[in-house]
């Protein structure tokens, strides 16, 4: 059984989503420990479903390495075979994805490389699109650059703001993502990174 680690920030729908996909019999994985940069309404999700949970907070660190170590130290008592950001909006400091990396997925609600950092929704209402999208990425160094593993459009409506534009994106997060941790229990090297193009073959 796939060990997962949740990390949240904010309101936890995603995370939700998850728990109660992992409580079906059949789900080859399971959410065993949620973590937060700061108390948040999401880990009311995990207490209700049984699930330890953990808060480091940020600002109480002098430096985003501080936090990191602590965040690892964390993490490394339950030995996640895969971890989820899911919606933690902070970036992690590079010796924690090296630490895990490509252990590390990432939601966005944007069609990456469209729309990275953390106001991707009201960035596209911005720039007028007709369509954006929801991506699930391998974590890397960058905001919202790692390898993109599952990503789908959702139209803009007309008379969309923020809020009902994200609310249509979300689901199709949660659908990816649960999706992707399905994919990377039963064959793990699904949520690697695209095999790179083969080379051309050499001029005769
Ligand atoms: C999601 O859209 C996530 O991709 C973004 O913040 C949202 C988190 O929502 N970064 P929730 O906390 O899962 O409700």
């Amino acid at each position: 059984m796939l060990s997962v680690a949740v990390l949240i920030s904010g309101g936890g729908s995603n995370l939700r989503a998850l728990l109660e996909a992992a409580s079906e019999p059949d789900f080859p994985a399971q959410v065993t420990v949620v973590g937060a940069d700061r108390p948040c309404d999401g880990l009311a999700h995990a207490e209700e479903y049984g699930i330890p949970s953990f808060v480091v907070p940020y600002t109480r660190f002098a430096t985003r390495a501080d936090w990191g170590a602590e965040l690892a130290a964390q993490l490394d008592i339950w030995h996640p075979d895969l971890i989820v950001l899911s919606g933690l909006m902070r970036l992690l400091p590079p010796e924690v994805v090296a630490r895990y990396s490509p252990r590390i997925i990432n939601t966005h609600p944007a069609y990456l490389p469209e729309f990275p950092g953390p106001h991707a929704v009201r960035d596209a209402l911005a720039a007028g699109v007709a369509q954006t999208g929801a991506s699930v990425i391998i974590v890397d160094d960058g905001v919202d650059t790692g390898p993109v593993i599952a990503q789908e459009r959702v139209p803009v409506l007309p008379g969309d703001d923020e809020h009902t534009l994200h609310e249509r994106i979300k689901p199709v997060e949660r659908r990816l993502l649960i999706d992707v941790v399905r994919r990377h229990a039963t064959q793990p090297a699904a949520t690697a990174a695209p095999a790179p193009a083969p080379l051309p073959a050499a001029e005769e």
